[in-house]
């Protein structure tokens, strides 16, 4: 199985769609978790410590590491912010299949409603967070996407079988 990369907004099914991947034959990298863990720190102190350059960069390793490795059978995580970066963008392209879990503002903003550990939503109006970011960012996820998957509503196996249906 060549690998998947879930890219998508925060709170889009990223890394819970790539745990039930990860149930289903795959090997589950989530970059965010990868990064704390080799900082030992959370992403809330990395960004307030170094700053989210820094964050970027460290994204940007992981990646170029992951196709050193010529792993296969990988579902890859990434954080929302990551296909930002063109040279992000290259490299995912590299690496497998890139799909894109497309959720609406009001779904995301449901779902990050008690967020305490994403630094980017940690503002008196989340809500308008999410909205301006998404209006940012999602032309950027759509053009990157090699497959597009609304999640709106769907269950974990539904969107894995859509994913299954869309790369085969
Ligand atoms: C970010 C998304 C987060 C994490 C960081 C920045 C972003 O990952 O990488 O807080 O810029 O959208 P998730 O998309 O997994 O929440």
């Amino acid at each position: 199985m060549s690998n998947i990369i879930l890219i998508g907004f925060m709170g889009c099914g990223k890394s819970s769609i790539g745990r039930f991947m990860a149930r289903n034959g795959y090997r589950l990298v989530d970059t965010d978790s990868v990064i704390e863990k080799d900082a030992g720190r959370t992403i809330k102190e990395i960004f307030a410590d170094e700053g989210e350059e820094y964050f970027r960069r460290k994204e940007t390793d992981i990646l170029m590491e992951l196709i050193q490795r010529e792993d296969d059978n990988l579902v890859v995580a990434v954080g929302g912010g990551l296909p930002m970066h063109a040279r992000n963008r290259a490299l995912i392209h590299k690496l497998g299949v890139v799909v894109y879990l497309r959720a609406k503002v009001d779904t995301l903003a449901w779902r990050l409603r008690n967020d305490t550990v994403r630094p980017l939503l940690q503002t008196g109006n989340p809500r308008q967070k999410i909205a301006e970011l998404m209006e940012k960012r999602s032309s950027t996820y759509e053009g990157t996407a090699d497959v597009i998957i609304d999640t709106d509503g769907c269950s974990y196996e539904k969107v894995y079988s859509m994913i299954k249906e869309k790369i085969n």
